[in-house]
């Protein structure tokens, strides 16, 4: 499999994977319990984003930027697919303010959010993924 490609799903199944888990995280950190845990909870809900989500987004929209000028693709399953990554690095924004709202608010709920955007955020990984392997309009 060429590097690029490869290098593509490497960071993009990271992305997913970071996105999927960060609202349950977020959600899971505004209960109440114990101060101690809510530091240590707040410190990794952090340390997910800033360290593994964030570096890994970067990664993906760089190596699929990279796909698409050096096979010049303009098709229009990809300015869908470029829409749909659009709501997924807005999902991504949105998980940053709550992550610094637990942090400043650890004992306001956040759930139905995260809820909300744990769904939105699935729609969009599979709406993403259908678009680019039926490539649809083509
Ligand atoms: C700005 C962000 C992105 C850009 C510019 C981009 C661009 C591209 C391009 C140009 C290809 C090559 C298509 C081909 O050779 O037919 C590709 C492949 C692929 N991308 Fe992305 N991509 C981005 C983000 C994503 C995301 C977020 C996902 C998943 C949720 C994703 C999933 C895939 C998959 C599964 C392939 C392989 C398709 C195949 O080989 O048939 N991409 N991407």
């Amino acid at each position: 499999m060429p590097f690029l490609k490869l290098l593509h799903f490497a960071a993009l199944l990271c992305w997913c994977g970071a996105l999927l888990y960060l609202p349950a995280l977020i959600a899971a950190g505004t209960r109440r319990g114990e101060a101690l845990f809510y530091r240590d909870h707040a410190h990794l809900t952090r340390m997910v984003f800033t360290h593994i989500a964030t570096p890994a987004a970067l990664l993906a929209i760089g190596s699929g930027t990279a796909l698409l000028l050096r096979d010049s693709i303009y098709a229009p399953w990809l300015i869908l697919k470029l829409t749909s990554v659009a709501g997924m690095v807005l999902c991504h924004a949105l998980c940053g303010v709550l992550v610094l709202r637990i942090e400043s608010h650890p004992s306001r709920s956040v759930s139905w959010v995260c809820a909300l955007i744990g769904g939105l955020i699935a729609l969009l990984i599979s709406l993403t993924l259908w678009l680019v392997l039926a490539k649809p309009f083509a």
